[in-house]
């Protein structure tokens, strides 16, 4: 059985809300999925004031209490999430932001690995590709396997043909996310996002110490010695690739410091 969590930034259940439930039940033919719906707006959750103590000593010292913690406990026990969100003025809504906002500090120290991402948008007009691209970039932040999201254009009135077309993209969608929902194992990484990972570490290694969190994180987890963030079984390509990414930023962290 694979468990599924949606985060719906919008208040109203309306063309998010339905994109979710109608992308979730398209699963349900394909294998033995349980989803839940989270309408963030049904929770609590505070206006990252920008101390930053969670970037440097940890999240458990944020001053907020909220309901931070129990979604992120949703996100750890679910196979699969799905971050959906109604286009507000060309971006995610306020309430998507704030959430998104309250997981910053994952992007210090990713750690969703081995479970799948997905977005949808819902608009009216313009601009929601836009916003699933950006949405698609934060779940690989976080650490997700993202599948490419879709927007929903729902002009009313709507044809019969629009409203064809979104049930196709949807069912597309869902296709491909439950494609690598059951694949076993961890991706190879592409060349960006090894990228991503050898330059960060190289830079948290010879910027920071054990005094700092992310320092003392990737320490733990192995990972200033380790290919990537979890096991996988890079090609020559890709492991000359990867030690030259390493040499570029410790070059430039040297540069910074001379
Ligand atoms: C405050 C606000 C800002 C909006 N800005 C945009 C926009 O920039 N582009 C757009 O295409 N639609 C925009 N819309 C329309 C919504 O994206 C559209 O109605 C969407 O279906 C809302 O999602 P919902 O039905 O799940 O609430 C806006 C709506 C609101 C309420």
């Amino acid at each position: 059985m694979k468990r599924v969590t949606a985060f719906v930034g919008s208040a109203r259940k309306k063309y998010t809300y339905n994109a979710v439930r109608q992308f979730l039940e398209n699963l349900k033919p394909l294998g033995d999925i349980e989803y839940e719906v989270i309408t963030l707006s049904d929770h609590r959750l505070g206006t990252c004031r920008g101390c930053q103590l969670c970037f440097e000593k940890g999240e458990e010292f944020c001053p907020m209490k909220d309901d931070r913690d129990v979604l992120i406990e949703k996100i750890m026990a679910s196979d699969g999430v799905v971050f959906a969100s109604p286009n507000y003025s060309f971006q995610v809504s306020a309430v998507m932001k704030i959430f998104l906002d309250r997981l910053g500090f994952v992007f210090h120290r990713p750690r969703f690995f081995g479970k799948t991402f997905t977005s949808i948008v819902a608009q009216g007009i313009y601009g929601g590709d836009k916003i699933v691209r950006y949405l698609d970039f934060v779940g690989n932040g976080l650490g997700f396997n993202t599948v490419k999201g879709s927007c929903v254009t729902a002009l009313q009135p709507m044809t019969e043909k629009e409203k064809q077309k979104i049930d196709r993209a949807i069912r597309r969608q869902s296709r491909r996310f439950y494609q690598r929902l059951v694949k076993p194992g961890y991706p190879v990484p592409t060349f960006i996002k090894l990228m991503a990972f050898r330059m960060a570490r190289t830079s948290i290694r010879l910027e920071l110490d054990d005094s700092s969190r992310d320092y003392a994180y990737y320490k733990d987890k192995g990972w200033f010695e380790s290919d990537y963030y979890y096991p996988t079984r890079l090609g020559v390509l890709k492991k000359v690739a990867g030690s030259l990414f390493d040499s570029i930023q410790t070059k430039r962290t040297r540069s910074r410091h001379s």
